[in-house]
């Protein structure tokens, strides 16, 4: 077994075969009292779950499906800046690794030539509106190839595999994300939230787009989107004035 290259993250590992979800795995860790930065990782998901009630396709062998578990000391209402520091640490492990030129969707879908390579899922569990525990639930579509994919994902999502041309190692990739996870999370814990928001930014292919987004209610707002607020929310410049802030939703992109 090769270093993961972290103090914390991941120095718990749990490593499954076939499981529904590594969500729910780590949600029943976490309610047994496992530390921070405990890591489930499983070869296949047979009910793999996506953002807003979605399913997440994740057969086996082809991607990374894991769950981390996170204990911050902080009001619930912050943890969508922790969906934002994941999508970061991802994208610059991926970058690293495989040289793409990976952005980031708001909230949190890693794109490659504006297809879907990588999405996040955070779930969190709170007593009186502080967070008990996070998990963040990290899916990478690594080695799949085109045939892979039901026809309704085809040429919605793409893998590391198809972008780049090559095979990637999982277990450098599961390695490579833990150490800038890491990395971001002390600088999280000790700065507060402003220089994720900056990385986020830069490495951001939402921002200064005309948006249109739709939340679970099928409200919509349309705008441009502007920024990051102090909370981890997408500002929506509506062109009156006015700059909405948004917690939640799918993000469609014009262009
Ligand atoms: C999304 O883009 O909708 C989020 C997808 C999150 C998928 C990951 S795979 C590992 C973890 N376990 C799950 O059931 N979902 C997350």
């Amino acid at each position: 077994i090769q270093a993961l290259g972290t103090s914390m993250m991941g120095s718990r590992l749990k490593v499954l075969g076939s499981t529904t979800s590594t969500q729910d795995e780590a949600r029943a860790l976490a309610e047994d009292g496992a530390p921070e930065g405990t890591l489930v990782i499983a070869e296949e998901q047979t009910g793999g779950k996506g953002r807003l009630g979605r399913k997440w396709f994740s057969p086996a062998g082809k991607g990374v499906w894991m769950s981390l578990i996170l204990r911050p000391n902080q009001p619930l209402q912050d943890t969508p800046q922790l969906t934002l520091l994941a999508g970061v640490a991802v994208c610059r492990a991926v970058r690293k690794m495989t040289g793409l030129d990976a952005g980031i969707k708001w909230p949190n879908d890693l794109l490659v030539d504006r297809r879907k390579i990588c999405g996040i899922l955070l779930e969190s569990a709170a007593e009186e509106e502080h967070v008990r525990y996070c998990i963040v639930g990290i899916g990478i579509s690594v080695n799949l190839d085109e045939t892979d994919y039901p026809p309704e994902l085809q040429g919605v999502a793409t893998s590391l595999k198809i972008a780049s041309g090559t095979t990637v190692d999982r277990t450098q990739l599961i390695a490579a994300v833990m150490v800038e996870f890491e990395t971001l999370y002390e600088l999280y814990c000790s700065q507060g939230f402003q220089p994720i928001a900056s990385l986020w930014e830069a490495l951001s292919v939402t921002l200064g787009e005309s948006v249109t987004i739709k939340n679970i209610y099928g409200d919509e707002v349309h705008g441009v989107a502007a920024g990051i607020s102090a909370a981890g929310a997408l500002l929506v410049d509506m062109g009156d004035g006015r700059q909405v802030p948004v917690f939640s939703g799918d993000v469609e992109l014009k262009r």
